[in-house]
């Protein structure tokens, strides 16, 4: 069932999208997720993932908590690049690079918003041809579909001129409601090499191989012991903040919290997911009086490779004029007994 729960005279809207197994609360504002309750191995409803009880943080506040993110997710170098002969400059908010789609990205937008039917919310938006120094009009259309114990996230878009579009959902998860840190959540990541990065945070370019590193998550690992140990690229990011090169088709990461019991596995169509430790929380004021430390939560940010612009010979990140950019992640959430 979806129901439009709360109209804000600001125009932010809230929706929520429920069933006896899950239910999704959604802004038209940034698309952002505002709470998940998953249930634990009891049947205990529990919130997720991170985010803030004023919906006037999310228009304050950097951190992407819960939000859509574009036209472009992560870094561009900075801030500009050359597309069909053409050189453009995009607003640069992130040292001299350009971040999630620039000072006023997608996640700091009013999307128009729909109840398709039982399970679809649809959010659409238009993003205006030099909107963010990106060439192109752009239209957006997510639907956020909640189907038995899934959260669909299902992005379309078309543009006017030939751009760059590369969408994600921003959320913190953390699978114990807040009790504890992801230290003690277990992951899994089916990647065989992973993006090496800078200390801006921008891929340099170099794939390493995981194997016999601490980026080596094929098989599940303890999050506690992944981020004390000591790799020169978990140094710069201080923890992970790195696009894994998924090798897998489907069910591609999956994150576990024994004590709850609750597991969450995303599947996307897209080659890439950044696994982001939320390294700069840096104790902010979160929901219901909680404060949020760096590593109180996990990204799962699926995407293309970021500043595939720079760094792939035919960008994915291109969306051509007439084409339809086409991409679905899901999130699982279930409760395993081990
Ligand atoms: C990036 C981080 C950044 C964070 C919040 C993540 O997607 O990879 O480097 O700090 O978003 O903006």
């Amino acid at each position: 069932m979806i129901k439009l729960v709360r109209h804000d005279p600001s125009g932010m809207d809230i929706y929520q999208l429920s069933n006896d197994k899950l239910q999704v609360v959604v802004s038209n504002y940034g698309g952002t997720i505002l709470n998940l309750y998953a249930p634990d191995r009891h049947g205990e409803f529990a919130d997720v993932v991170l985010g803030y009880d004023k919906l006037t943080s999310y228009q304050q506040e950097d951190g992407y908590l819960g939000a859509l993110v574009g036209r472009v997710a992560n870094r561009i170098r900075q801030g500009t690049f050359t597309l069909n002969g053409k050189t453009y400059h995009l607003a640069v908010n992130n040292g001299p690079n350009h971040l999630h789609g620039g000072l006023k990205g997608f996640s700091y937008q009013f999307f128009e918003a729909t109840i398709v039917d039982e399970t679809t919310l649809r959010l659409h938006y238009v993003s205006e041809d030099g909107e963010e120094g990106y060439p192109g009009r752009l239209d957006l259309v997510a639907d956020y579909i909640l189907k038995d114990h899934q959260l669909i996230l299902h992005y379309r878009a078309t543009t006017t001129e030939d751009t760059l579009v590369n969408i994600t959902n921003h959320s913190y998860f953390n699978l114990s409601g807040h009790q504890e840190s992801i230290h003690s959540h277990w992951l899994m990541v089916k990647a065989d090499q992973f993006a090496c990065v800078d200390g801006d945070g921008l891929p340099t370019g170099k794939i390493r191989d995981v194997t016999g590193s601490v980026f080596d998550l094929r098989e599940a690992r303890l999050l506690g012991q992944v981020l004390n140990q000591s790799d020169e690229q978990l140094e710069i990011a201080h923890g992970l903040d790195h696009p894994f090169i998924l090798s897998a088709k489907e069910n591609q990461v999956v994150l576990y919290h024994p004590e709850s019991g609750r597991q969450l596995t995303v599947s996307t169509s897209l080659p890439t997911a950044q696994i982001y430790s939320a390294n700069y929380l840096n104790d902010r004021q979160g929901k219901n009086g909680a404060i949020y430390a760096n590593q109180d939560a996990v990204c799962i940010e699926t995407q293309y490779l970021p500043d595939a612009i720079h760094l792939q010979e035919h960008p994915d990140t291109i969306l051509r004029k007439g084409d339809v950019y086409d991409a679905v992640t899901s999130y699982t959430f279930e409760v395993i007994t081990k």
